[in-house]
């Protein structure tokens, strides 16, 4: 009796199906928030330290992560070319998650480690300098561009507040020691430190 309602009205079953959809989403998301291996950071993770921090900012600033994914995903041809695949414990302390949906440029989330800094410096100012048929763009103000550390503190403590350990030590004149580094020294030392937790 309801069915024949129902199929006879396209609005009544339009909003029902709204309904039935939203219940079989919460049903797959609400328990994420509570599984461990959702919620919990990596054993041995540390926090990016206020260098670290600033040079992910300009990462963001910059866009980088609109042509960069920091996502392996679980398939061969990806841990095969960037190393083991993502797990959400790594991303715990990311706020906000640079996972990306757009690879123009190679996944970065292992690429610490994998060039010397000399070679990222080389890469930032004018990538065809070492890749000559790269098509990503040069970025060469970074190197003139110097930290003033105002707000490097700042930027800790909603770290801070948004669960990532920092220590009230750690953050006290963190800004003094990120001062007059070029952004470009910033956003090198957050490259290296990527994939280090794997
Ligand atoms: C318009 C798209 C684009 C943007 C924006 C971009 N890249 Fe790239 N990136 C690429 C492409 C394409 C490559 C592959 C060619 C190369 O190595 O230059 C690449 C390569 C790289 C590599 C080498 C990766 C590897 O595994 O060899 C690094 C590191 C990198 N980019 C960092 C950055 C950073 C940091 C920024 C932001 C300041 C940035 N990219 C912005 C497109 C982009």
């Amino acid at each position: 009796m309801y069915h024949d309602k129902i199929e006879k009205n396209i609005g009544l079953m339009g909003v029902l199906i709204v309904v039935v959809v939203s219940f079989a989403g919460l049903a797959e998301i609400v328990p994420l928030f509570f599984i461990k291996d959702t919620t919990e950071p990596l054993a041995d993770m540390q926090p990016y330290t206020p260098l670290e921090l600033e040079g992910r900012d300009i990462y963001i600033r910059e866009g980088c992560h609109t042509c960069h994914t920091q996502m392996v995903r679980p398939l061969r041809a990806e841990t095969e070319r960037y190393g083991p695949y993502t797990v959400a414990g790594e991303d715990v302390w990311e706020h906000p998650f640079l996972w990306g949906s757009k690879r123009t440029g190679p996944d970065l989330s292992r690429i610490g480690g994998r060039y010397s800094d000399d070679w990222h410096f080389v890469h930032l100012m004018n990538p065809r300098d070492v890749v000559p048929e790269s098509n990503m763009p040069g970025f060469p103000w970074l190197d003139e561009n110097l930290l003033t550390g105002e707000l490097t503190e700042d930027k800790l403590r909603a770290m801070q507040r948004l669960g990532v350990p920092y220590t009230d030590e750690m953050i006290e004149g963190a800004g003094e020691t990120v001062k007059d580094k070029t952004e470009a020294e910033a956003l090198i030392t957050y490259l290296q430190s990527l994939g280090r937790e794997r």
